[in-house]
């Protein structure tokens, strides 16, 4: 078993993507690692939408700076908008969506594609747009948008890693 700390370690968030497409190999890795994410009881509530359709992906990505009333592209120019909602019916259901986010970065940063966690994917799903989507997926069930994890060739690199608070762990031994 190899220890994955150096890529927890170096693992930083993209937020500048080059335009130019992901490899759908590499894309299916990174669904597989939020697919074996754990989750409460084994109920698995997430689901993952993989957008990389341009026009949905732009909407997206429209319906979203319309919410933060921005003009500028809240997915940083990545092409590949990954959503996970998750099943409001489960009581773990937001613990067990971020899993699946967090085991997302971790495999695209493990494969060198740049990733970011982006916020307010309940608000998305909430619009009739984001609604339309679901419904063209034949998504049924209560969801509810837990976070859009975006991925792309990082254009930037952010260097380093960002240093710890001091009072992280409290030790009883
Ligand atoms: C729950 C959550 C929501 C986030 N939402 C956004 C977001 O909407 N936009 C963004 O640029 N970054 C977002 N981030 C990324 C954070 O800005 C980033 O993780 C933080 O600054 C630490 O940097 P690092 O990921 O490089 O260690 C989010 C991260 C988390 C965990």
């Amino acid at each position: 078993m190899s220890d994955i700390l150096e890529t927890i370690i170096t693992r930083r968030s993209v937020k500048s993507f080059k335009d130019c497409e992901v490899n759908s190999e590499q894309i299916e890795k990174v669904l597989k690692a939020g697919m074996y994410a754990p989750s409460g009881k084994n109920l698995q509530s997430a689901i993952i939408i993989s957008i990389t359709n341009k026009k949905v992906r732009d909407m997206l990505s429209s319906v979203l700076a319309n919410f933060r009333g921005i003009e500028s592209d809240p997915f940083y120019g990545a092409p590949v908008v990954l959503a996970v909602l998750a099943d409001r019916s489960v009581p773990t259901y937001v613990y067990d969506g971020s899993c699946v986010i967090e085991n997302m970065l971790l495999e695209a940063h493990s494969l060198d594609i740049g990733a970011c966690w982006i916020h307010h994917a309940k608000a998305v799903f909430e619009t009739d747009a984001g609604k339309e989507i679901l419904s063209s997926l034949n998504i049924k069930g209560d969801y509810e948008g837990i976070g859009f994890c975006v991925l792309g060739y990082p254009q930037v690199n952010p260097s380093g890693s960002i240093p710890r608070k001091s009072n992280y762990v409290f030790k009883i031994q």
